[in-house]
C-alpha cells in the first residue's frame, strides 16, 4: 500500500555534510520526495514532534540537540514507505544499527543518529500535518 512518512535529517547530518548521502538512499530505493524543507526550529516544534517523550530522562539533551542547528525535514511516498524508511534508517541506537544502514554506516550515538522516520501510520499522519500542514 501506498504510504508517506515523515523524515527529519537532524542537524548531525547537516553538520557533517551528509544530506546529500542520506537523501541519495532513498532516492536510490524508490521513494519519492513529496515535500522537502530546510528548517532550523525552536523548542516549542521540538516538543510538538517528540510530545511522546518530553518527560523522558534522556528528552532535554535531545530538545537541545534537534535545536541545534538546521535540519531538513521531508515527505517521502511509496509502497510500504513506513517500514521502508525505518529499514533504511536502522536502530535507533548508532553503535548497535546494523552496517548497509544509515545509522550503521554512519552515527555511532544514541541521540545524533542522524534521522529520524515515522514510527507508525498514526504517527505519520501526526507528524506530516505538524510539519508540512498544507499537503
Ligand atoms: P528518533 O527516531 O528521532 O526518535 C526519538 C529520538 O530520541 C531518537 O531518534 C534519538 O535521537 C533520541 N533517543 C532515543 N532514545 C535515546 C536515549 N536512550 N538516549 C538519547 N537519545 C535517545
Amino acid at each position: 500500500m501506498t504510504q508517506r512518512t515523515l523524515v527529519l535529517i537532524k542537524p548531525d547530518a547537516v553538520r557533517r555534510g551528509l544530506v546529500g548521502n542520506v537523501l541519495s538512499r532513498f532516492e536510490a530505493k524508490g521513494l519519492t520526495v513529496v515535500a522537502m524543507e530546510q528548517r532550523h526550529i525552536d523548542a516549542a516544534q521540538a516538543d510538538a514532534h517528540y510530545h511522546e517523550h518530553v518527560q523522558k530522562d534522556f528528552y532535554p539533551p535531545l530538545r537541545d540537540f534537534v535545536t541545534s542547528g538546521p535540519l531538513v525535514a521531508l515527505v517521502l511516498e511509496g509502497d510500504e514507505a513506513i517500514e521502508v524508511v525505518r529499514a533504511i534508517n536502522g536502530a535507533t541506537d548508532g553503535r548497535k544499527a546494523a552496517p548497509g544502514t544509515i545509522r550503521g554506516d554512519l552515527s555511532l550515538s544514541n541521540r545524533e543518529n542522524l534521522v529520524h522516520g515515522s514510527d507508525s501510520p498514526e504517527s505519520a499522519a501526526r507528524e506530516i500535518a505538524l510539519w508540512f500542514p498544507q499537503l
